[in-house]
């Protein structure tokens, strides 16, 4: 028999199916909730409600489980490339040798931009925050792809449109970079792949080609596939809520990047770098950050700590601080900053206030330590995680697309604001 629960409102009960996932989570569909009952559910900040389903990837934050499509996060940063795994959150399975060559092509054949786009970089002010230049980018996308902008896409359109943004977003990154520097643009290369590709754009000069180094390709594979997806995430959401209203991919992404651009959510990667180089220059006591983020009347909090879901570990920041001591070990780099990372895990660990809440490293805490030694500036950390996260933001707007039961999204409030009251003309107040 199917799962039923039933509420009781004033005496009567009301029936409610139960919805059951793949790996056996509940959730209460309450669709007709407000039509049987007038009443509606109140859920601060989203910790209880579902705003879809979703075959794209699972989570489990008590028992740190991480799967794209069904595959754990540890086999697929250790197997696979980031280019893989973008077909496989967006297609569904893993691809053939010949479904990955022609996905990579497409990068290839996209990865240049307009030369009107080019041009567009030098308006943004020098020292501008990068990532306000990638949402900007990102959306003007829409202007010259017009043929990419139907409110119901074909199939073939979606790739198209995945393979620029998958492809561009490289490029743009890298373009920001130069205009920050004042330096000419560096044109893609056909020859280099995904990575290797963005590092040549980001890093050769007109004079000097840089160096491909294996090893950071390697680490930069793993952080961009440890980011690709996370299921409902605020951005993740942001690109489902906009995309509900049959805005277009370009736009629904850009507005993702936003969302992902906060402290709280992806920003946060360049707020732990800049409050390891705080404690560094206050001397290394990190106790004294520690006391700061318990004190209940600071709203000081430690960034990349932390986390909505994960209230066990989080596997990414583990595999992260896995590859940042390799990284450090093949380089040879000796970074302060990682003691201070690591000194401060370790007491936040002993720490009643943070075991209590559940307060671990997130993804966001040791990554910037590799962006740094790979060279990547501080303000660039969050365009890295938009590069990362971009496959799992284009598989939630296609399911979402694919979904013939999908509605726009708009969500209901409690009004608390005043009741009905005449209108006093200016010169009577
Ligand atoms: N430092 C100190 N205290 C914290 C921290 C932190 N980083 N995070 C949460 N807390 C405390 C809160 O003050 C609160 O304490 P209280 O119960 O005494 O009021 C309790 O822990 C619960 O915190 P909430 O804010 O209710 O938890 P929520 O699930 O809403 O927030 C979030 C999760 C935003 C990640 C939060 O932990 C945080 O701000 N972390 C720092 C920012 C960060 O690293 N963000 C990246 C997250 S990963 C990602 O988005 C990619």
């Amino acid at each position: 028999m199917d799962e039923k629960v039933q509420i009781v409102i004033d005496g009567k009960s009301y029936d409610f199916p139960v919805i059951i996932g793949t790996e056996n989570e509940k959730g209460i569909d309450i669709t007709k909730l407000r039509g049987e009952t007038s009443y509606i559910t109140v859920d601060n900040g989203f910790g209880n409600t579902g705003s879809c389903t979703s075959a794209i990837t699972y989570l489990d934050g008590e028992k740190g489980i991480l799967r794209y499509r069904g595959y754990p996060i540890e086999q697929i940063a250790e197997q696979s490339s980031f280019v893989e795994t973008a077909y496989l959150l967006i297609e569904g399975e893993l691809p053939k040798k010949d479904e990955l060559s022609q996905f990579s092509q497409s990068f290839t054949a996209h990865a240049d931009l307009h030369k009107d786009m080019i041009s567009s970089f030098s308006g943004y002010p020098q020292g501008g925050h990068p990532m306000g230049l990638l949402s900007a980018m990102i959306c003007s996308l829409s202007g010259y792809y017009p043929e990419l902008l139907a409110p119901e896409p074909s199939q073939e359109e979606m790739k198209k449109t995945a393979a620029q943004l998958l492809s561009k977003v490289r490029t743009i990154t890298a373009y920001t970079y130069k205009q920050s520097l004042n330096q000419d643009f560096v044109p893609p290369r056909s020859d280099l792949s995904y990575i290797a590709n963005f590092l040549h754009m980001m890093f050769s000069t007109k004079e000097k080609e840089f160096p491909i180094d294996d090893i950071i390709v390697s680490a930069l594979r793993s952080i961009l596939i440890l980011h690709a997806d996370h299921e409902q995430n605020c951005s993740t959401s942001t690109v489902r809520l906009v995309g509900s209203s049959w805005a277009n991919m370009f736009a629904s992404i850009s507005a993702g990047v936003c969302a992902l651009w906060g402290p709280l959510h992806g920003g946060a990667n360049q707020k732990v770098l800049e409050m390891l180089e705080e404690i560094h220059q206050a001397g290394g006591d990190v106790q004294k950050f520690i006391d700061k983020a318990k004190d209940p009347d600071d709203s000081y909090r430690l960034m990349g700590f932390g986390h909505r879901v994960y209230k066990n570990f989080d596997p990414r920041s583990i595999i992260i601080k896995k590859r940042t001591h390799e990284l450090f070990d093949k380089l040879g780099i000796h970074d302060p900053l990682l003691e201070i990372a690591l000194k401060l895990e370790e007491a936040t660990l002993k720490d009643e206030y943070f075991v209590k809440r559940k307060l671990y490293p997130n993804v966001d805490f040791y990554s910037g330590l590799i962006y740094k030694a790979i060279g990547i500036p501080t303000d660039m950390f969050t365009v890295m995680f938009a590069i990362g996260r971009m496959p799992g933001w284009i598989a939630h707007w296609k399911e979402m697309k694919e979904n013939p039961k999908s509605k726009i999204g708009r969500p209901r409030q409690i009004y608390t604001g005043a009741t009905e009251r005449p209108f006093v003309p200016i010169d009577q107040r």
